[in-house]
């Protein structure tokens, strides 16, 4: 039991960073209504686990996981299951794993308070599964995990329907915050000293204010830019179709909104692209990447492929190959596709075998590996201002992300650079980072 009685709770998260912030919400409002968060599931009497069923592989680990918890209601101990894999499997979770004793999905999190009320009455099957929610997660009190760039979700849910993605289920419709929440929000965490923030939402960019100001996601990155103290803003994730030339514009009338597009495209085949219902051809997602290429400061461009998708040829995965090429990304995402529950591609014909897949997957990221050496190798002699959120073991040397989200790790003679914007100079590159000198 904790010194306030309520008692003591473990939080484990998988997933993307949607996730890692619902669950930095969830540890908020536990931790006010009186419990402590202890770092073991021995020391807990609750233990929540915030689970991810994007792909196969990680609605897997949960039941795995589930598994090491039988066993442990026998002790007392409660056992909730969050997040999408909450969401999709819904009330079967009692009966694979009768110990758990609550379920719910993240559009329930609300509500999380009056279920928590009856996890703690003794309750053995409290479920929060509504999904045809018009609400969002709002939270006096966060406990945020990383001191040095503070997650800010704007919109939640996805109403876009890509035959291959779980999300429109598990997360449900669409759903903007209001802009002046969002930028009270932000002046909090500026108060309290954060100077970097990262918006979040599946499609980040479709953002519709739904207040009367009715702003514009650009005009939201020009206020947030505005406040003082915070010196980066970032988001993530953009869908391509929601790009539009006031983003770039924003980007090119304040460098405190972050020059980095994480914009992803799935496949470079047009026909594959029809299939996944992605609503752009390869032709005009290269339109969008040509609008970014444009901006005033080099942006860093970022994506997430699908290789494998039922129907993928030869031919197809080609053109995906040739995108990379072409685009030249400075980071790639890559993934065998997975079919998942309800999803349209589940059922479709010409499921691609599983050897052909990973013949796929471990080309491409041949190919992007020789493509990222070769940009990160040009970066040499480039100054970056890197704000240092990491110390390594090595005596004098700390890293840190430069507004681009390049990995930089720098040597310097200065005691203590966390949480400071410095300047470095590129010296040489690994596969994945650059290594830099403090320029003082
Ligand atoms: N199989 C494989 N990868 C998927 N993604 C989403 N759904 C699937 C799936 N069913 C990938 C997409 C998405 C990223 C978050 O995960 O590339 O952009
Ligand atoms: Fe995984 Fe998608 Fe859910 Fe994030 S929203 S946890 S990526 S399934």
């Amino acid at each position: 039991m904790s010194a306030s009685g309520r008692g003591t709770f473990f939080l484990e998260t998988f997933g993307c960073q949607m996730n890692e912030h619902d669950s930095e919400k969830v540890a908020g409002l536990l931790l006010a209504r009186g419990y402590e968060q202890v770092e073991t599931p021995d020391e807990a009497s609750l233990i929540l686990y915030n689970t991810c069923s994007i792909r196969e592989k990680a609605a897997q680990k949960v039941f795995s996981r589930l598994g090491e918890y039988r066993g442990l209601k026998s002790d007392g101990k409660k056992i909730g299951l969050l997040g999408c894999v909450a969401q999709q499997e819904g009330e079967d979770i009692f009966s694979r794993a009768p110990w758990v004793s609550l379920v719910c999905g993240s559009a329930s999190y609300r509500k999380l308070p009056e279920l928590l009320a009856k996890v703690e009455a003794g309750e053995q099957r409290v479920t929060g599964l509504d999904n045809d929610t018009d609400e969002t997660f709002e939270t006096e009190i966060t406990r945020r995990d990383n001191p040095w760039r503070a997650y800010l979700t704007i919109i939640e849910g996805c109403d876009k329907a890509c035959a291959y993605c779980v999300v429109p289920f598990t997360r449900g419709p669409e759903r903007s915050r209001d802009s002046a929440r969002i930028l009270q929000e932000l002046k909090q965490l500026a108060d309290f000293g954060y100077t970097e923030v990262q918006f979040l939402g599946q499609t980040v960019n479709s953002y519709a204010d739904p207040s009367a100001r009715k702003m514009r996601f650009s005009e939201l990155l020009m206020e947030a830019a505005r406040v003082p103290g915070i010196r980066r803003v970032r988001f993530t994730t953009s869908h391509p179709r929601d790009f539009t030339p006031d983003i770039i514009e924003a980007m090119n009338a304040d460098p405190v909104i972050c020059n980095h597009v994480h914009l992803p495209v799935q496949s470079g085949s047009t026909r594959v692209l029809r299939a996944m219902q992605r609503t752009y051809s390869r032709a005009e997602y290269l339109e969008k990447i040509a609008m970014i290429r444009g901006a005033k400061r080099r942006t860093a461009i970022t994506t997430d492929v699908i290789v494998g998708f039922p129907g993928e040829t030869e031919a197809d995965f080609d053109e995906t190959v040739s995108l990379l090429d072409e685009v030249k990304y400075d980071g790639v995402f890559s993934f065998k596709y997975s079919p998942r529950p309800n999803t349209p591609a589940s059922s479709m014909a010409d499921a691609i075998p599983e050897e052909q897949k990973s013949r796929r997957l471990a080309l491409l990221q041949e190919r992007q590996r020789a493509i990222q050496v070769q940009t990160l190798r040009s970066l040499e002699g480039e100054i970056f201002e890197v704000h240092v959120d990491g110390k390594s073991k090595r005596e004098n040397s700390w890293y840190g992300h430069s507004s681009c989200n390049r990995v930089i790790s720098l040597n310097s003679s200065q005691p203590d650079l966390l949480g400071q914007y410095v300047q470095a100079r590129v010296a040489g590159c690994t596969p994945n980072s650059l290594l830099g000198e403090h320029v003082l």
